[in-house]
């Protein structure tokens, strides 16, 4: 396997046949899931500019307990940001492959920025087909020191217009909890840091047999993430156990719940299985931001939902164990969350 071009590097010498290396087990194939586009079940989609706050926290808290999962229109980034953020996302994978290996783990000047293919190859019995960008924020100083030329105003630009945004889902989530408000400790825990992955998914020859991600629960607070119009993320519906497509929406941006808010609220939100179809005929891209605990603090079950008598359901952990945990394996449906058990 050319591993050093990524699974791009793979796609575009024009194999037909899938390498078995990317070979899924029968189980972890998507077709084998039941996936029904004609599903009646479909995650929520939120107009967040609705004047009826009330109404619009409501909406937030409900589908973070229920599906763990969707979609906020009229959010206030612009239509044009986004755009800039996939356009620079192609200007980056669009790169000769020397320019983008650059940024490999062999190569790259900080762990904080990596260009990488699959999720964990080390250890997976099963690669992912999908190449990827990593970028952990410091800060902006940093970023124009070590970001790639390509894609790093438009990213920091996606990241700063996110903002606003975050945080109000966050006010609403928390006040649902009890928090009265974001004070320092609560904003470092509930984004004390970030990390934006831009994500490749090219061409492949039999995406049946593989998946673009495995299934996994993030491990953020929360995940914010621009797709494009191709589609093939699908959810687990914690009702029917189905997996659920999340259908592109022109402008809208995909919200979910992960594990550090699924163990903060003590299982209240749920951190909710998803993974990501191989596509035939087009390539496709997507740009999470995962807004996360600071790596150093300490989470747990937060005091304003334990105070009312409810048992901790997880126990405290210090956030970058659990990080390391979860990319010391190959994705594993929910499993990482056993670690604060
Ligand atoms: C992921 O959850 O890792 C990626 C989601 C996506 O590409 O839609
Ligand atoms: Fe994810």
């Amino acid at each position: 396997v050319h591993e050093g071009n990524g699974v791009k590097g793979l796609s575009e010498t024009g194999i037909k046949v899938l390498p078995d290396q990317y070979i899924q087990p029968f189980e972890e194939r998507l077709i084998n899931f039941h996936v029904k586009e004609d599903s009646d079940e479909s995650i929520p989609v939120i107009d967040i500019s609705n004047l009826d706050e009330k109404s619009v926290s409501k909406a937030v808290c409900d589908a973070a307990e229920e599906w763990g999962f969707f979609q906020v229109i009229n959010h206030g980034v612009s239509m044009e940001v986004l755009e800039n953020m996939k356009t620079a996302t192609h200007r980056f994978f669009g790169l000769p492959v020397e320019e983008k290996r650059k940024f490999s783990r062999e190569k790259s000047l900080s762990t904080n920025v990596r260009f990488g293919t699959s999720f964990s190859p080390h250890a997976e019995k099963a690669l992912e087909w999908k190449d990827y960008l990593s970028l952990f924020f410091v800060s902006e100083a940093e970023a124009s020191q070590l970001w790639p030329d390509s894609c790093r105003s438009e990213t920091l630009e996606y990241m700063n217009e996110t903002k606003p945004l975050v945080k109000k889902l966050l006010r609403f989530l928390g006040e649902n909890l009890n928090v009265k408000e974001l004070d320092k400790t609560k904003e470092s825990f509930f984004m004390g840091s970030t990390r934006i992955n831009l994500n490749y998914y090219p061409i492949c020859p039999n995406p049946e047999l593989t998946v673009g991600v495995g299934r996994h629960s993030d491990v953020s607070s929360l995940t914010i993430l621009l797709q494009d119009e191709i589609g093939g993320l699908h959810v687990r519906s914690l009702t029917t156990g189905r997996w659920v497509h999340v259908p592109p929406i022109s402008g809208s941006l995909v919200i979910n719940i992960g594990d550090a808010m699924q163990i903060m609220s003590n299982g209240r939100y749920k951190s909710v299985e998803h993974r990501v179809l191989a596509n035939g005929s087009y390539n496709r891209i997507s740009v999470p931001i995962f807004v996360s605990p600071k790596p150093e603090s300490v989470i747990g079950p937060l005091l304003e939902v334990i105070e009312n008598g409810e048992k901790p359901v997880y126990k405290d952990i210090l956030y970058t164990d659990y990080v390391k945990h979860f990319f010391r394996k190959a994705h594993d449906g929910k499993k990482t969350i056993d670690f604060a058990n």
